[in-house]
């Protein structure tokens, strides 16, 4: 069963033979390796959950079921590299009085793992899938799940398990916080992290991270968690330079992290360890929206010939948004990111957080995983923040969110 979507106003592919110069109506500069590609009056075949063919609507081959898109653009669906889905409970006085001016610290944290621990299974599915299930309405079509509100062996396997039944991009995060049980010996809980608590979630896992971070981890807690996570076959990643400038990054690339994330408080050496590596900075504006925070300065990484990625950081304390459009529009207008530059990143970026070449980009052979915008061009999405744009939304090739108002 093949299904063509035709007349696309425009089509986001981040095809390198899609890209033009910043001054053509195609491609722009995306980050490092990665530029943000584009084909006007398009159309694209969906074939056994893959991109099976793109390019000129007037040379479209038939297909099975046709889609007119109505000159409708059409972009890779979002891919969140950063979320934390699984907890009980919400934070939001903490929120009122943050922006009544009391600042952002990394203990508020320690109120998530309470309520989580104390919460039934039941309780935490049903938390992450609802947002699991919002997240793909507004276009996400893949995306990372922290643990780590658990922190005990037992919370912290079962919050690993219900993120991997919804995503194959799950992270350890035993390391988040030292929890108050193990206030007076820091350093047992990291031989925990490294230890029991480490076998019992990396059969659920890809991923490893450490909040190294005043108030949270220094660095070389964080070495340590990362190279036992190495060892036990899982992937480092970082949460690093959130609150103040510190190791984050440094240790990340060290390690030979997929991505930094954060990178709110930069240092020049960072700047630099980040250009000469393959390690993504992930930046997360929501944060700094929702924590009054400076922003982080992607013009300087991107510059610097960075990679960047956008993703939510979806989580109860710091940032509850899980709209990748509201961090496209924060980019654009607080970061000052292009469009083009943002979208790559929320799209292409995202992927080569996660390491996947089969997301992020519509070139034939992808997964068929797109988002089809009310709108006649990406630009749209920042240009008309908040606004819901999202018509219609296929995964692996399969129509999964269809809005249908506004559903062509
Ligand atoms: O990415 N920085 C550490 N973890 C989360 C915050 C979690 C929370 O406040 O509950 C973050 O911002
Ligand atoms: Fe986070």
């Amino acid at each position: 069963m093949s299904t063509l979507i035709t007349n696309i106003g425009e089509l986001v592919t981040n095809a390198p033979q899609h890209a033009a110069d910043d001054s053509g109506r195609g491609g722009g500069r995306g980050s490092r390796g990665g530029r943000f590609g584009a084909l006007h009056d398009a159309a694209l075949v969906i074939e056994d959950r893959r991109v099976a063919w793109c390019g000129p609507a007037a040379k479209a081959p038939a297909a099975d079921h046709v889609v007119n898109a109505e000159g409708r653009a059409a972009l890779p669906g979002f891919v969140d590299s950063h979320a934390h889905l699984v907890f009980a409970g919400e934070r939001s006085s903490e929120f009122a009085a943050r922006m009544a001016g009391r600042p952002y610290q990394a203990g508020g944290i320690s109120a998530t793992v309470a309520a989580t621990r104390e919460a039934s299974d039941a309780r935490l599915r049903a938390g992450v899938r609802r947002l699991a299930a919002e997240m793909l309405r507004q276009g996400t079509t893949t995306f990372e799940c922290k643990s780590g509100y658990g922190l005990t062996v037992a919370d912290e396997r079962r919050s690993a398990r219900l993120a991997a039944e919804v995503t194959d991009e799950v992270t350890y995060l035993g390391a988040h916080v030292v929890p108050p049980e193990f206030a007076g010996d820091p350093d047992a809980y990291v031989d925990l992290v490294c230890g029991e608590m480490l076998a019992a979630c990396a059969p659920y896992a890809k991923w490893v991270d450490v909040f190294c971070d005043r108030g949270a981890f220094g660095a070389d807690q964080a070495r340590l968690v990362l190279a036992a996570g190495r060892d036990a076959g899982l992937i480092p990643r970082v949460h690093a330079c959130q609150l103040g400038p510190g190791p984050g990054v440094q240790v990340a690339v060290e390690a030979g992290a997929a991505s930094a994330d954060h990178c709110t408080f930069l240092s020049e050496q960072d700047v630099d360890a980040l250009a000469s590596s393959e390690t993504v900075a992930t930046l997360l504006p929501g944060v700094e929206f929702s924590t009054r925070q400076p922003y982080p300065d992607a013009r300087r990484l991107l510059s610097a010939g960075v990679t960047v990625a956008l993703a939510t950081d979806c989580n109860p304390g710091s940032c509850f948004t899980s709209s990748m459009a509201l961090c496209v529009a924060l980019a654009v207008r607080e970061m000052r990111m292009t469009t083009q530059e943002a979208v790559w990143a929320a799209t292409a970026g995202g992927a080569r957080a996660l390491r996947r070449t089969d997301v992020g980009h519509l070139a034939e052979g992808a997964r068929a995983d797109l988002i089809l915008l009310d709108a006649p061009s990406h630009t749209y999405l920042a240009y008309r923040p908040a606004v819901p744009q999202v018509a219609a939304v296929w995964r692996a090739g399969e129509r999964v969110a269809d809005l249908r108002s506004r559903a062509p």
